[in-house]
């Protein structure tokens, strides 16, 4: 018995020892229990390794609600219409100051004339519904008929007309917008092409048949929408029919075609704007998409 006890010998042998032992157990367990709650209460409260939680981050996150005017809108209040300099400078300069896309640059009475010929409501209406690479309202669905009437007249007023600025309760012309009819009615308009068309405009056939087969759809929004940059090829657009300017494309495959299609792209040849600047639907994007790569097949 003592053989083992001995190999196991404790360290505390004494009265004494015991009673060092024990107290010291206790001023560890002590300072231990002082040193956790100056921890809890010194330190600063922040969450898991973050200062998300901190008032000032809380108060910074929830700032954009209450101080960016969500409260100050009152939206019965009726609509103050813009006048037509604002709103061509908003949005309809992006192209008509440079002529991008082939839009009529304003001030530029030889671009215009032919326009102009076509009369007032004409013109106003490819504005107000969108005609070719002219997108509906100018691309601001947001934006009052009169408003764009305004700038319709301020436009053309620069660029050889002698419109009147339209008075407050305008007359407001067909409002219905039905893409598919307006494409038809746009492409059937006696307007001068703006570029070289590949394919005849033949999109007045089927006058507002609802179901139509998807290569008329995507020749009808190529012709709507499209035709202005890819018909010439203008802007560094892949030529419509040009086999070598499509072929590196099409190994892209179909799909990143249709994304950079409808959401447009920076590419190595030039900019291609979301929808060619228009707003219908992807799907009508996407046909005019395969409709291009069929020409190049
Ligand atoms: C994304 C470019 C773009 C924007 C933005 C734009 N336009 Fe155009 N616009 C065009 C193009 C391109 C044409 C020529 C279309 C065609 O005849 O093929 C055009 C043509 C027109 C025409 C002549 C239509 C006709 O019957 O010949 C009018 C009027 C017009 N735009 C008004 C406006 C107004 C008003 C705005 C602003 C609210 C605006 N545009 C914004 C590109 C644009
Ligand atoms: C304002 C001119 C313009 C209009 C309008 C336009 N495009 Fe383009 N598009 C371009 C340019 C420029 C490129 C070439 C970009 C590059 O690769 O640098 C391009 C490239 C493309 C490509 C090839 C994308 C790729 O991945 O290589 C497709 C597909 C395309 N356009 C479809 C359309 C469709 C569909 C429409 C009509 C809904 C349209 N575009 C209208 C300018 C235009």
């Amino acid at each position: 018995m003592s053989d083992a006890h001995n190999e196991h010998q404790s360290l505390i042998r004494t009265p004494k020892q015991l009673v060092v032992a024990v107290t010291a157990f206790f001023l560890v367990i002590v300072l231990g229990i002082i040193l956790l709650v100056t921890f809890v209460t010194s330190t600063a409260t922040t969450g898991a390794g973050t200062d998300g939680q901190s008032a000032e981050a809380i108060s910074n996150r929830i700032r954009p609600v209450s101080e960016e005017g969500f409260t100050l809108v009152d939206a019965n209040a009726p609509r103050v219409l813009q006048a037509g300099g604002a709103v061509y400078a908003a949005t309809c300069a992006a192209c008509h100051d440079s002529g991008m896309a082939g839009a009529p640059k304003t001030g530029d009475n030889g671009a215009w004339g032919a326009r102009l010929a076509q009369g007032y409501d004409t013109i106003l209406k490819h504005a107000i519904e969108g005609i070719r690479a002219m997108p509906a309202k100018g691309g601001n669905p947001d934006l009052d008929n009169l408003e764009v009437e305004r700038a319709v007249v301020f436009m053309t007023n620069k660029s050889g007309a002698s419109f009147k600025e339209p008075a407050e309760p305008a007359p407001a012309p067909a409002a219905a917008e039905a893409p598919a009819d307006a494409a038809a009615t746009a492409a059937a308009a006696a307007s001068p092409a703006a570029t070289p068309a590949p394919v005849a405009a033949t999109a007045a056939a089927p006058a507002a048949a609802p179901a139509i087969a998807s290569a008329d759809l995507g020749k009808k929004a190529y012709d709507s929408a499209c035709i202005a940059c890819h018909g010439a090829g203008i802007a560094g657009a892949p030529k419509f029919g040009d086999k070598a300017a499509w072929t590196a494309r099409l190994g892209q495959g179909a799909n990143v075609m249709y994304e950079h299609a409808i959401k447009g792209f920076q590419g190595k040849t030039g900019f291609m704007p979301p929808k060619g600047g228009a707003t219908i639907p992807d799907a009508e994007v996407k046909a005019a998409v395969d409709y291009m790569v069929a020409a190049v097949k």
